[in-house]
């Protein structure tokens, strides 16, 4: 059995909504292009299952977050791809790829052939297994990354009905589920191994007040150390975390956000890869001229860093899937993608912008004590990022436009004299 399409996406995520949405507005026509996604659902935004699909009250749920409502345009409903034959192949593997044959093998059997075969399989979350320690059959302990953990997640802080509950990691995952478990009304204890929350991206200042902020909701930080091991009572749900520094945590339920794999394995010895990811050119083309790939899965050239990298956030994704299909579509039209990073989070009442590269010296501005402060980076004498914390409109605007301009800081003092004032005059 076997069908062919003119373009084919595995993976029915952010990037793959995204691109579907560019096919339709570029004119694909019926039957041309079809997605084949392990998920259920349709693609959908992410960001949505650690927020409002948390929430106690009116929580989000589908239809009201397929993509593209993220970037408030219209929301890709199944209804939707139908009505444009696009052909949605859902709750299916593609289960192995051959590039030189240009053929794809589902779970269910099926041979699906391509012209132009792009790439959108996300990433999956990194299990405790992987760090030696068992726990994964317990129905308390929770991951994050699809709708299925989502839904297992909002369950089981339903059955708990508060109570304490135990997030191991303090990265992205880790401080939004921590904010949503105490929206939900548990006692909450974050776990990492690092100095601060968010390593990856808050300076100590920054972390510091966050943290600062999570305590005054009554969450409690133990940091330097991480689990080693459960206690399971005879149904085998958890009942307490053990760490490495000898302390036990009672537990009524265990978050994990512990950093996440790319879905790279069907492509293993067939493309290129680089930092974890598929290599890819500025038109988002792998080391096979037929593939493209986009998303948590794709290394590209961030052109304003100078460096091939991989991303892990949903603006990324977005434009890359625009990018990759005006680049298959009108090649001679198309310019090297030229991204600006732009990372984002909300929590309780608090919410950030990032824009650019967390690199070199940096400069805090504005108040810690009060709803509005930030920081810039300086590398080798420019701008090359900025955070800002409860900012308005205007003003992210302002130090979005600035980091692209990556202007030259003569004088880090006065840099951080003006503050938000130099991003808003630039
Ligand atoms: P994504 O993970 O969205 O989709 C991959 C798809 O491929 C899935 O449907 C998967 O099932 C499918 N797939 C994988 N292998 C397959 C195979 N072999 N066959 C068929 N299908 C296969 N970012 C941000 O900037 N701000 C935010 O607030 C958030 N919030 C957030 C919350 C949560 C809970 C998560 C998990 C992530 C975020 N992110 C985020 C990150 C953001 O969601 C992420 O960067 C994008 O979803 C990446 O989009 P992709 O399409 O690359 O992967
Ligand atoms: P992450 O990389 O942000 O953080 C992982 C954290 O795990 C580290 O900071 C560390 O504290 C911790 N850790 C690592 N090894 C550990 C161990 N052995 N024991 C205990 N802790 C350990 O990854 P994440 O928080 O799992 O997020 C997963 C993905 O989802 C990321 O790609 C992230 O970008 C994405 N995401 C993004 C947003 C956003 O942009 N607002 C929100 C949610 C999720």
């Amino acid at each position: 059995m076997g069908r062919a399409f003119v373009y084919v996406i595995i993976g029915g995520g952010v990037a793959a909504g995204y691109a579907a949405h560019e096919f339709f507005k570029r004119g694909v026509t019926h039957g041309e292009l079809c997605i084949i996604s392990e998920e259920p659902v349709a693609p959908y935004e992410r960001p949505a299952l650690s927020k409002g699909y948390l929430l106690p009250e009116a929580p989000a749920r589908l239809p009201s977050f397929h993509c593209c409502v993220g970037t408030n345009e219209e929301k890709l409903t199944p209804k939707w791809y139908k009505e444009n034959g696009i052909e949605l192949i859902l709750g299916t593997r593609v289960k192995s790829a051959d590039v030189r044959r240009k053929t794809l093998l589902t779970a269910t059997g099926e041979t699906i052939s391509y012209k132009y075969l792009i790439v959108a399989t996300g990433a999956r979350a990194l299990k405790l297994e992987e760090f030696g320690v068992n726990g994964l059959d317990a129905t308390n302990v929770c991951y994050l990354r699809d709708l299925a953990d989502a839904d297992r997640l909002a369950n089981v802080m339903q059955s708990c009905g508060g109570g304490n509950a135990v997030v191991i990691g303090g990265g992205y995952i880790g401080m939004e589920c921590a904010a949503s478990l105490v929206i939900n009304k548990f006692n909450v204890t974050l776990v990492f191994p690092e100095a601060q929350c968010m390593p990856r991206l808050f300076t100590s200042k920054i972390a510091s007040y966050y943290e600062d902020f999570y305590q005054s909701k009554g969450v409690k930080f133990i940091k330097g150390t991480v689990l080693t091991s459960f206690d399971f009572n005879s149904d085998g749900q958890v009942t307490a975390v053990n760490l490495r520094d000898g302390s036990k945590l009672p537990a009524d339920m265990v978050v994990i956000g512990i950093g996440i794999r790319p879905n790279t394995s069907l492509f293993e010895g067939q493309l290129t890869m680089e930092k974890g990811g598929i290599k890819v050119n500025g038109q988002m083309q792998s080391s096979n001229a037929s593939v493209y790939a986009i998303g948590d899965v794709a290394a590209f050239p961030v052109k304003i860093v100078g460096e091939t990298r991989r991303l892990e956030h949903v603006d990324s994704a977005r434009k890359a899937a625009r990018h990759a299909v005006a680049a298959i579509t009108e090649p001679e039209k198309t310019s090297d993608f030229d991204y600006l990073p732009f990372f984002y989070s909300r929590v309780f009442t608090l919410s950030w912008q990032f824009y650019g590269d967390n690199a070199g010296e940096v400069v805090h501005f504005g108040d810690f004590a009060g709803p509005t402060f930030g920081a810039y980076w300086v590398n080798k004498g420019y701008l090359v990022g900025s955070f800002l914390e409860g900012g308005t409109k205007e003003q992210y605007d302002a130090i979005a436009c600035t980091t692209r301009l990556k202007p030259k800081i003569d004088d880090v003092a006065e840099l951080e004299r003006q503050g938000l004032g130099f991003a808003l005059s630039v």
